[in-house]
């Protein structure tokens, strides 16, 4: 082949995802993987039935209809107005995806043109560093800095251009765990609006809320004409493989993503969308329990990762815990979670990989705690070797 390198320019530099290497390298090494996000429990068991049911019984097994069967964009409608109070048409106002991941993709290509700014919160999930980049547009970070992890919303005014197309807000946030406060929201609302500004935000740990509260900025004035908000399944139902996501937003900005969606995958994952419409249906019992769970196992994490030397930052959101890991006498997160499986048996990611300014995350390491108990008490007496 020629001097010209295959990858095409716009994703030069993205490489592999550092999850993949991460993953490979738990299982290389047998270690304790609180690097992905993903349970290592199932979600419950009556709703992986219904899954199964639907295969059995023929539902779902051929292409189900593009923007998702009406009984999952109804249930979809049903849960932004039962938690939130927000109303949405299932036929026009909502949109089936494969995973929130998909759904940011098809947003970002549908909205964005070659040369826009778009504004994230940095550190950002890697996905939309990769679909800003498909979408030949510019990503223009808004850094969140330790120890609080807060916007700066002056800085946020700063950022924005007249090539400013849209804000990529992510709330519950990952890997922070900033949970964004009404106050906050307002602010960005404001902005967006008096800048005519679009706004995608990604909500996919809108159940994973400790004290505060989830808010959707959909609900603020002038904002329901102007956001795509997404979220999935995935991390709500503990069902991470069954990749069922959904675009929630008004008719023209749904039928502007559902333009690029329909070249992506057309449809997808059509028997989970059947048990998916009943997991939304589950009663709040379900949803208390699963934060009630997840806060012990957060406090169970951080006060290991703090007996073992690391700086916590306790997270109000997600199943994420940052750590800094300089009091331990180390500098770099990346070479830190390479050595880490073979010091001592347990696979982290290292947050700098999220970054543009590099330097702000050099230092900070993620850990995940959506994993059981026994699990995560073994993890911290490892830990506690270092
Ligand atoms: C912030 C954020 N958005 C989106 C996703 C992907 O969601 P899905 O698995 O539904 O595609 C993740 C998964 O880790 C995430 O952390």
């Amino acid at each position: 082949m020629g001097a010209r390198p295959l990858l095409n320019r716009r994703l030069a530099g993205l490489g592999t995802t550092i999850f993949a290497e991460m993953s490979a390298l738990a299982a290389a090494t047998g270690s304790i993987n609180l690097g992905q996000g993903f349970p290592d429990t199932d979600g419950p068991r009556e709703i992986a039935e219904a899954a199964a049911e639907a295969v059995l019984t023929g539902r779902g097994n051929q292409y189900p209809p593009g923007p998702g069967i009406p009984g999952l964009r109804t249930a979809i409608a049903e849960h932004q107005q039962r938690f939130y109070g927000l109303a949405y048409d299932p036929d026009s106002e909502v949109l089936v995806t494969a995973g929130a991941t998909e759904a940011i993709a098809a947003a970002l290509l549908a909205l964005l043109e070659p040369g826009d700014e778009v504004i994230a919160f940095e550190p950002f999930y890697d996905s939309y560093a990769a679909c800003i980049a498909m979408a030949g547009a510019v990503r223009v970070p808004l850094t969140l800095r330790q120890p609080s992890f807060r916007p700066d919303l002056d800085e946020l005014r700063s950022l924005i251009t007249p090539r400013t197309r849209l804000l990529l807000i992510n709330t519950p946030h990952n890997p922070t765990g900033t949970v964004l406060t009404p106050a906050e929201l307002a602010a960005i609302a404001e902005l967006a609006v008096e800048h005519d500004l679009l706004v995608i935000t990604d909500e996919v740990y809108e159940h994973l809320v400790f004290a505060t509260g989830h808010h959707p900025i959909a609900g603020l004035p002038g904002m329901r004409e102007r956001t795509v908000a997404i979220s999935s399944a995935g991390k709500t139902f503990s069902f991470t493989g069954w990749k069922v996501g959904w675009v929630t937003a008004s008719a023209p900005l749904v039928s502007a993503v559902r333009t690029a969606k329909q070249y992506l995958t057309y449809v997808s994952a059509g028997p989970f969308q059947y048990a998916v419409a009943e997991a939304l249906h589950l009663p709040d019992g379900y949803f208390d329990a699963l934060r009630a769970d997840l806060l012990r196992k957060r406090d169970l994490l951080a006060d290991g990762l703090s007996a073992a030397g690391f700086q916590v930052f306790s997270p109000e959101g997600t199943y994420f815990i940052t750590t800094d890991i300089t009091p331990l006498g180390e500098k770099d997160g990346l070479e830190f979670c390479r050595s880490l499986p073979e010091r001592c048996g347990v696979v982290a990611i290292p947050n700098v990989v999220f970054y543009d300014n590099t330097e702000a995350g050099r230092s900070l390491v993620r850990f995940t705690f959506c994993k059981r108990g026994e699990v995560l008490r073994e993890a911290v007496e490892r830990l506690g070797r270092l």
